[in-house]
Parts: C-alpha cells; sequence; structure tokens
C-alpha cells in the first residue's frame, strides 16, 4: 500500500492549479443517465472516485470515453440499472445514480452505502423524496429498489440540510411529470453547478443556490457540454498549507467565489488573501493566529475544510475551539495529529486545540479523504520526517497531490 514521505520545515512558495471539484463531477457525470444524447464534460478530475463511478456507470451500459480531463458519456441504452455493492461501498456518492435512473429507466436498484469512518450517513432523505414523487420504494438484501412508471411533480421538504440529496432529487425531478418544490436545498456551489449543466440539457430549474429549488418537469433532456467548477475544497486545502508553512503561494484556475468562510478564517489568521480573476494569491505571516471554527451547511464554513483547520490550528499562536455540525464522528485525524505534539482535547462534537510551537514528524495513518489533507499539512510543518500511510484516501479527492505539493517547493514522495 502507498505511503507518502513528508520532509517537513519548508516554507511553500509558488504557483500551481486547482484541478475540476470532485463533488461538482460526481452529480454531474450521473446526469448523462438522464439523456439517450451523448454528453460532453471538461475540467473533470482523475481521481480514484471518477474512476469508480464511470466504472459503475459503464457497467450499466453507458458508454465511457476519456481524454485526459475531458470525459464523454453515451447513455442512450441502459442495461442494468443497478449499482451493486462492491461500488457502492467504496464511494458512497454512488447513491447520486439513484434518481437519474428511476426518472430515466422506471427503476433502480442502487445498494445502501452503509456506515462509513466519518459516520451513519443515511440515505433516507432521498427515499423519502422518491416516494413522495409517487415511486414504489422497498430496502432488500441491503439495496434500495426503486420502481414507478414515471414520476409526477411533488412538494418535498428534507429534514436537514443535504447535499447529495437534493442532488439526487433534482435530477429525478426534471423528468418528472409536473412541477417539483425542493424546499431546505442545500445551496452548495456545486448543487449549482449540477442545475447549470440539467438547464443547459433543457432541464427547467430556478432557485438553485437557494434553499428554494423549483423544477418543471420535461419529457425529454438534450446533450450538451459542461465544464465543471474548480475545487473549491482542493482550493482551500493548498491555502491552509501555504498558510500553515508561513508561505506565499498563487493558485490559478480557482476563484474566491465560493470560498467567503474559508478565506475570512484565514485572514482572521493572519494571512493577506487576494482575489485575482481566476487565481488567488495567499502570503502568510511566520505565526498564524488560532482561529474558532464552526462547521455548518453553505455558505458558512464547510465541514469538508474542519480537519485542514485544526492542523493550522495545532501551529498556530494561542487556543482555538473547533465545533462540527454535521458528521457526528469526524475527529479521527485529532488522535493522528496528537502523535505528530499536537495538543488537542475532544469532547463531543468540540475540540479545543492548543496552539504548540512546533511538531514532530512520525508515522501516521490516514482515516478519511480530508483527514488525510490534514496530516499532510501537519507533515509539511512538522520537523523531520513524517509517514502518511493508507494515502489511498488522498487519491480519491485530491488529484496529482505530490507533484502540486512538489511545485510549491515541498519535500515529498510517495513509496509503495
Ligand atoms: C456531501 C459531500 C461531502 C460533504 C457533505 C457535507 C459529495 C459527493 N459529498 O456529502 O464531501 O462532507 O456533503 O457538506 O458531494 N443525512 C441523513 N439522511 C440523508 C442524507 C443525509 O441523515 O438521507 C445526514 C448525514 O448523515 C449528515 C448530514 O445529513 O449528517 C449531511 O449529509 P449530506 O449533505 O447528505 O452529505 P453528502 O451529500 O453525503
Amino acid at each position: 500500500m502507498d505511503k507518502l514521505l513528508i520532509e517537513g520545515g519548508v516554507r511553500l512558495a509558488g504557483e500551481t492549479a486547482i484541478s475540476g471539484a470532485k463533488n461538482a463531477a460526481l452529480p454531474i457525470l450521473c446526469a448523462a443517465l438522464l439523456t439517450r444524447e451523448p454528453m460532453t464534460f471538461t475540467n473533470v478530475p482523475q481521481l480514484n472516485d471518477i474512476d469508480t463511478l464511470l466504472k459503475l456507470l459503464g457497467q450499466m451500459g453507458v458508454k465511457v470515453s476519456r481524454d485526459n480531463a475531458t470525459v464523454t458519456l453515451d447513455a442512450s441504452a441502459i442495461d442494468n440499472p443497478v449499482a451493486p455493492y462492491e461500488m457502492v461501498k467504496t464511494m458512497r456518492a454512488s447513491i447520486l445514480v439513484l434518481g437519474p435512473l428511476v426518472a430515466r429507466c422506471g427503476e433502480a436498484r442502487v445498494s445502501l452505502p452503509g456506515g462509513c469512518a466519518i459516520g451513519a450517513r443515511p440515505v433516507d432523505q432521498h427515499i423519502k423524496g422518491l416516494q413522495a414523487m409517487g415511486a414504489q420504494v422497498t430496502v432488500e438484501h441491503g439495496y434500495v429498489h426503486a420502481v414507478v412508471p414515471r414520476l409526477r411533480g411533488a412538494r418535498l421538504f428534507t429534514d436537514m440540510v443535504t447535499v447529495t440529496g437534493t442532488e439526487n432529487l433534482m435530477m429525478a425531478a426534471c423528468l418528472a411529470d409536473g412541477e417539483t418544490v425542493i424546499e431546505n436545498a442545500a445551496r452548495e456551489p456545486e448543487v449549482v453547478d449540477l442545475a447549470n449543466c440539467l438547464v443547459a440539457m433543457g432541464a427547467r430549474i430556478s432557485g438553485a443556490g437557494t434553499d428554494v429549488i423549483r423544477i418543471r418537469g420535461v419529457e425529454r433532456l438534450n446533450g450538451a457540454t459542461h465544464r465543471i467548477m474548480p475545487d473549491r475544497i482542493e482550493t482551500g486545502t493548498y491555502l491552509c498549507a501555504a498558510a500553515a508553512t508561513g508561505g506565499e503561494i498563487r493558485l490559478t484556475r480557482t476563484s474566491t467565489a465560493y470560498l467567503d468562510a474559508v478565506v475570512d478564517k484565514l485572514m482572521d489568521a493572519g494571512c493577506d488573501v487576494v482575489a485575482e480573476r481566476d487565481a488567488i494569491r495567499l502570503k502568510a505571516p511566520a505565526r498564524l493566529t488560532a482561529v474558532n471554527i464552526r462547521t455548518s451547511p453553505y455558505p458558512a464554513f464547510p465541514t469538508d475544510m474542519q480537519a485542514q483547520f485544526m492542523a493550522i490550528n495545532a501551529v498556530a499562536s494561542g487556543a482555538a475551539m473547533i465545533r462540527e455540525t454535521i458528521f457526528e464522528n469526524r475527529f479521527m485525524h485529532a488522535v493522528e495529529l496528537q502523535r505528530l505534539g499536537a495538543d488537542i482535547r475532544i469532547d463531543g462534537n468540540t475540540a479545543v486545540v492548543q496552539g504548540v510551537e512546533r511538531l514532530q514528524g512520525a508515522t501516521v495513518m490516514a482515516t478519511d479523504l480530508r483527514a488525510s489533507a490534514s496530516l499532510v499539512i501537519a507533515g509539511l510543518v512538522a520537523e523531520g520526517e513524517t509517514v502518511i500511510e493508507r494515502i489511498y484516501h488522498l487519491d480519491r479527492g485530491y488529484e496529482r497531490l505530490e507533484e502540486k505539493l512538489a511545485a510549491l517547493g515541498a519535500r515529498v514522495r510517495r513509496v509503495a
């Protein structure tokens, strides 16, 4: 199993380009299931999660072709509307095929994702929404089985804000009979990117980016070309890495547009952040000031940046409180950061981080995608060598991580 070796203590400096957003690409590639015509997607990141999804679509009968960041999907014939357990268990976002499959084929069998390291993460809201739209849904042998001749528009209300739930129901509603209103909808920029793609396909959607989305169903959708938005979490992760090392970097092919909450905290921590056209510059002080964090749905501070801020707080001056309100078990990185010398106390969904002068390199284990990113940041500032095991988590969500970090001067390499 691959490991990442990081020689810490280098101040990051230079420029690197940000990839397309994983969390936008996953639902948007699933949208291809809604049309018989070919779809072309550009700026698709090359990540294990994308490979998994393309494999899943391929085994349903979708013709997949790929040339670097461009993916073409032809779902003219779907012969097997099933997402098997073997695939769903490696990537929970596979549930995103459920809505489009039911809408297009009138039937879908999708394995329940089960638990994952960061919490239980059920899909009851996805199911409740489809039922309200007239689907007969049963859960048998670990699979969600949904059947309906044609979905009908409905008023949907989700009990909590759910990103993939909103996306699944918005996609399903595009081909339903009549109008669907999703209340308490997720406002994440990735939901808006998906809506933009669906509109290019002929869907009639208004309100994406607010908490009430209206979709007027149409008989069929057409093919289209769509460019995936930049990855705001990858952007935020590199900004944190530079900030923690007292560095000065420029990130291209991205924007601060969807990063207000993160940029605000980096500025509170003492960084200068300048928005350019399609680029961001950050200059960090020699030592950051600790900043309090509370995660919440967009536009508040994203849970996917919580672990990275725990790493920067670990070496900042002062103490900070981090509250995680989205997932019940998302502090696994804390014990690994402690192995590097961080001073962190956990009480329920709150972590208190007392900044220390320095961390020391050690062997640590990645437990989930963003937790791994926090260990990379900690490794970059720690004295000596840090070895991060199980980096397959990083490969799910960070394209060419070592290459990009090396471009910024980091001493990092992958070993088998
Ligand atoms: C998406 C993102 C993930 C991010 C998360 C929160 C993708 C592919 N993944 O995950 O990176 O961390 O949003 O911003 O976009 N819930 C239920 N029942 C449901 C659905 C959700 O109880 O049917 C709960 C979850 O357990 C969680 C909360 O709602 O506590 C939010 O989860 P949700 O927004 O659905 O996360 P994902 O869409 O899976």
